[in-house]
């Protein structure tokens, strides 16, 4: 922590111009789009790869003397996980099966962190053989009985606590952790939690998250967690190596929501987290990916209703759970609409038999049967959460970079639905 808040600030600002801290759905190239929305069929995701790499510089630059690992829940396509690695950044993995891909990706064992949330028995036996294979790794523990679960498995090696700070931020109640129970030990319990632990594991750091979509106007809640953190770490029966304040810097899903000002937010950080002996550890997911990612979709329907125009796509809650979820808002413009969009108030829906499956209103250009609707900021937490219910296959993915594009997923097909399904003989 020795940087100043200053130094950084200056290094955050100095990049703006040539790498500007948002990317709006209109800033897209609708022709690049199309080509492959016709190349790859819809509904497709299409991830640019060099968003990600300059968001993450971007995102580092704020915070030089911190350790940036990417929260993978958000996207894990292989080639997100291999640019941010060859960026340098660390992983944040939250099941056995995210470890795996990350090490697999080529994450090195002492940039990946694996956070323990109610972790099913295989989870765990699969995290132990792998911290063998990688005694680099970390794992977070945020329940006394993971603890004692991990020492039944043989594990002493690093270990990093999870607290319950008890203050929790976000986009929406259903992604506010840092107060929920179900997250982490006692704030009040830490202590001697960490100098139980420190007899068995090698306790090297705390954690604690707050939530996800923190907004600058949210800065108190992420400040406030950040004292609790640093308190902690100062009063710690042991040396740590480092202090984790988790993710869940947000991003704007308005075209006219501001972007975060995240000198101002590692300026804050900083100086909530006050002097400690002991690194600091950021763990963006959303941050990283969601403006580099749309999601391509095509219309199927036009219906004029005495209420809205209906405009059915070939997307819908199984392809972006986050409408129906969270009532998240995501941008949805016509792809070619010029000038024309804005005119028609439509609600735009998916093929999904729920009336949950709405992607909302949205003023487009003149909808017609064929056209390609571009979803904005669909890049983290959309395939992620991507599901096959009512037997759709789950969409393909397209990556680019530069003028290059490839496949990363294969759509897949009723085929792939069913694979798992066997006969039963007996009925
Ligand atoms: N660290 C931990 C321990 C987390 O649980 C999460 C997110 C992150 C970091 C990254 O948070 P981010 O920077 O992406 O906000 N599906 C929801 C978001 C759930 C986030 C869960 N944990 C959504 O689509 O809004």
């Amino acid at each position: 922590m020795n940087a100043t808040g200053d130094a950084a600030g200056a290094s955050a600002r100095s990049t703006d111009a040539e790498n500007p801290p948002v990317r709006r759905l209109a800033d897209w190239d609708d022709a690049a789009l199309a080509g492959l929305a016709d190349e790859h069929g819809t509904p497709l995701y299409v991830l640019d790869l060099d968003r990600v790499r300059r968001n993450y510089r971007r995102f580092a630059a704020a915070f030089p003397d911190a350790a940036v690992h990417y929260a993978a829940k958000a996207n894990t396509a292989r080639p997100v996980l291999r640019t941010l690695e060859a960026e340098g950044a660390g992983v944040e993995c939250a099941s056995a099966g995210e470890l795996e891909r990350a090490l697999d990706a080529g994450f090195p064992g002492e940039r990946v962190h694996y956070t323990a949330v109610n972790p099913p028995a295989g989870d765990l036996d699969r995290a132990v053989e792998l911290a063998a294979e990688h005694p680099e790794l970390t794992i977070t523990a945020g329940a006394e009985d993971t603890l004692d679960r991990l020492a039944e498995r043989g594990y002493d090696g690093r270990l990093c606590l999870r607290v319950n700070p008890g203050v929790g931020a976000g986009h929406h109640e259903k992604v506010r952790t840092g107060a929920d129970a179900k997250f982490g030990v006692p704030v009040e319990r830490a202590a001697d939690l960490l100098a139980d632990a420190a007899e068995t594991f090698d306790v090297v750091g705390v954690h604690a998250h707050a939530g996800s979509g923190i907004s600058g106007d949210d800065l108190s809640a992420h400040r406030e967690l950040v004292a609790r953190m640093g308190d902690l770490a100062r009063d710690a029966p042991v040396d740590l190596e480092f202090v984790d304040v988790g993710g869940g810097f947000g991003v704007p899903y308005a075209p006219d929501d501001p972007p975060l000002d995240l000198a101002a937010v590692a300026d804050a950080t900083r100086e909530a987290l006050g002097a400690v002996d002991a690194d600091l550890v950021v763990e963006p997911g959303r941050y990283l990916v969601a403006d580099a990612g749309v999601l391509l979709a095509r219309v199927n329907t036009v219906k004029e209703t005495p209420e809205t125009t209906v405009v059915g796509v070939d997307a819908g809650m199984t392809t972006l759970a986050r409408p129906a979820l969270y009532d998240a808002r995501h941008e949805v413009r016509t792809l070619g609409g010029g000038s024309a969009d804005g005119r028609v108030e439509a609600t735009v829906t998916g093929p999904i038999c729920e009336s949950a499956d709405t992607f909302g209103e949205h003023a487009l250009a003149d909808p017609e049967r064929g056209d390609v609707l571009a979803v904005g900021n669909a890049g983290a937490y959309g395939y992620e959460m991507a599901s096959q219910y009512n037997s759709r296959p789950r969409p393909a993915t397209v990556v680019v970079d530069g003028d290059r594009s490839a496949v990363a997923r294969e759509r897949e097909t009723t085929a792939d639905v069913v694979a798992g399904e066997r006969e039963v003989n007996w009925l």
